[in-house]
């Protein structure tokens, strides 16, 4: 199958296209060249930037893409242009959203009121306020004001002549990581702390994570499988506690410590997450597995020991983002554990 990825070269889209090249198909990427990745010899590059689609139809035409994958679709006019771009040429765009298109993670962040029942299916009921980022001046990822995944889906899924499907992430983890997702617990860990404290609530909630080739799996079986036009799936690990989560990156990292839950009475104001910690982020993945097939190729235990040993040689180079809990306040956290 030819398939043309839009993006291709970071985290996520490069695991992709390893995915997809091992397992035979003709892939091309689509970037500006500003990054540069290690890729497969066969794998050919076009450079450009993604709004440059539209004027490059004869180029398209000639690749002719089974499917285009938008790794990099964040807003409505991204994902009009790939559907402009490709009508006519491509068979089918496969279009990369987040679980953040819930009303579950409004409810998190405490934005909209009434908890959503969980695990989240596909049929979870969506955001009612749109752009979740744009009241945010730093915001990850350079992620524009008007991201939007909720209006990419929109845009994907409603064209009859260009079908789509749609493929909702969970928090991604793995070697590459831009945001380095276990390095505070990670850090604790490798500087010998012999606990780990965990606000109460946070320490019960359960959110959605996902290994990065396990993830990068799911997508490819979701460009390759005609059976997945019109779709729209998750993929997730199996939800755990934070708590359960941490003693699982304890282990995988040799760390003889212990994880402790501390009562609210007990910590700091600044340690106070901005979150609703009542409404649980986290997803059914039964269509997938049901449908596609879908199945974790790589085992937890691999997964974890794959990021920590990437982690342990790539430590995030300035920390100032992070803030409260994340802190890495020791002399706090000793006089917080004498108090317990
Ligand atoms: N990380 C997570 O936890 C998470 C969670 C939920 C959803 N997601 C979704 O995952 C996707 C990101 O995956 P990824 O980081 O692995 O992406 P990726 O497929 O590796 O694509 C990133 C590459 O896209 C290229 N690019 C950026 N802007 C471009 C432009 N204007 N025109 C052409 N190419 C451009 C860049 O290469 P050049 O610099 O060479 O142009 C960049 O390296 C996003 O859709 C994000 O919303 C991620």
């Amino acid at each position: 199958m030819k398939i043309l990825i839009i993006g291709g070269t970071n985290f996520i889209g490069l695991s992709v296209v390893n995915r997809l090249h091992a397992i035979g198909h003709e892939v091309t990427i689509f970037h500006r060249g500003k990054t540069v990745a290690e890729l497969p010899i066969a794998v050919k590059e076009i450079k450009g930037d993604r709004t440059q689609l539209p004027e490059m139809k004869s180029e398209l035409q000639y690749l002719s893409p089974d499917v285009v994958l938008d790794m990099i679709a964040y807003t409505e006019q991204d994902a009009l242009i790939t559907m402009k771009a490709f009508k006519g040429i491509a068979q089918r765009v496969v279009a990369i959203s987040s679980m953040d298109v819930y009303r579950a993670y409004n409810v998190l962040l405490g934005k909209e009121s009434d908890i959503v029942p969980v695990p989240l299916t596909e049929d979870s009921p969506l955001r009612q306020q749109l752009y979740p980022f744009k009241d945010i001046p730093q915001r990850a990822l350079n992620a524009p004001a008007d991201y939007e995944k909720i209006l990419v889906e929109r845009v994907v899924m409603s064209d009859a002549d260009l079908p789509g499907t749609i493929i909702r992430l969970p928090m991604v983890y793995g070697p590459k990581d831009p945001l380095h997702r276990l390095f505070p617990y990670l850090k604790r860990m490798d500087e010998n702390r012999p606990a780990i404290l965990l606000p109460e609530n946070f320490a019960q909630w359960r959110g959605c994570y996902g290994y990065v080739e396990n993830v990068a799996y799911a997508i490819a079986l979701a460009v390759t499988n005609p059976q997945a036009t019109g779709r729209i799936y998750h993929v997730a690990d199996l939800p755990v506690s934070e708590a359960e989560r941490l003693n699982r990156i304890g282990k995988a990292a040799g760390w003889q410590g212990k994880v402790i839950s501390v009562p609210k009475q007990h910590l700091p104001a600044n340690w106070n997450l901005p979150f609703n910690t009542e409404q649980a982020w986290f997803a059914d993945t039964t269509r997938i597995r049901q449908e596609l097939g879908y199945r974790e190729v790589v085992t937890q235990e691999e997964a974890l020991k794959q990021t920590i040993d990437w982690e342990r040689t790539n430590s995030p180079p300035e920390m100032t983002q992070w803030t409260g809990w994340e802190l890495f306040d020791y002399a706090t956290e000793d006089e917080i554990l004498t108090q317990l």
